[in-house]
């Protein structure tokens, strides 16, 4: 039964935001495991849901999240790192969107949940072809719950983090997903127009009715 408030499947899966700035409010659990009872709803490769979720809550493991994710930060983005002021020269997308990562890696210690998604290593022909589905599902179910989260892997590649989490060494990390009730809003996404990368019969041959649909109108029909 649709909840009050739930904006329905395709306005959600238009407007769904990769958001990183939270509110402290704690995630009631019975919210969290409606995220988690809809995110093992996604298919996966022979039905082995080998998707796994440890749900960081302890704040010394998010401080150490954020430690790492501090550490990594001058290595992914060094000129911005060094200095963040430069960052007032980027076309808005991109300065909003660069400033909320450098926002969440000096702030995911205060995020109420870091959900980190394990999986089997080396089992799949398709590597995380049987996680992401699930992290989508469990993403936009969390949008319509009022959440909002992000995949966030500053923190990811530290051998410690498995050691740290007790996660068997048949398991790789896949993402972190830090989850909370958002401080940014929502709203419509900038995505390649699909003309530009669905194609008829041959790759790279256009696909006539998507030439003359115009670029943005069909998510503004879902958008409130
Ligand atoms: C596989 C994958 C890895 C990502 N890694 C990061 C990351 O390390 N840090 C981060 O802040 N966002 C990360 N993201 C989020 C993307 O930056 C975001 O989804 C994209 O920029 C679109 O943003 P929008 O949905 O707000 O338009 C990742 C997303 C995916 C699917």
């Amino acid at each position: 039964m649709p909840q009050p408030g739930d904006p329905g499947l395709f306005e959600t899966i238009y407007s769904t935001r990769a958001l990183r700035r939270f509110k402290p409010d704690p995630i009631p659990d019975e919210v969290l495991f409606q995220v988690f009872d809809a995110a093992v709803r996604a298919p996966s490769g022979g039905n082995v849901q080998d998707w796994r979720f440890v749900l960081i809550t302890e704040p010394a493991t998010k401080a150490k999240l954020q430690e790492w994710a501090t550490e990594s930060w001058p290595r992914y983005q060094p000129k911005y790192a060094a200095d963040p002021s430069l960052m007032d020269a980027l076309p808005r997308t991109q300065r909003l969107s660069l400033r909320s990562v450098e926002h969440l890696v000096h702030h995911i210690a205060d995020v109420p949940v870091v959900v980190v998604v394990c999986g089997l290593a080396g089992k799949h022909s398709t590597p995380g072809g049987s996680i992401f589905p699930a992290v989508q599902n469990l993403l936009l179910a969390a949008r319509s719950l009022g959440l909002a989260g992000a995949v966030f892997n500053l923190a990811l590649r530290r051998p410690e983090l498995h050691e740290l989490l007790a996660i068997p060494e048949t398991n790789q990390i896949y993402c972190l997903l830090p989850l909370g009730y958002p401080t940014d809003k929502h709203g419509p996404l900038r995505r390649k127009a699909v003309k530009s990368v669905v194609f008829m019969d041959r790759f790279g041959e256009p696909w006539p009715f998507a030439e003359r649909q115009p670029d943005e109108g069909w998510q503004a029909k879902w958008l409130k």
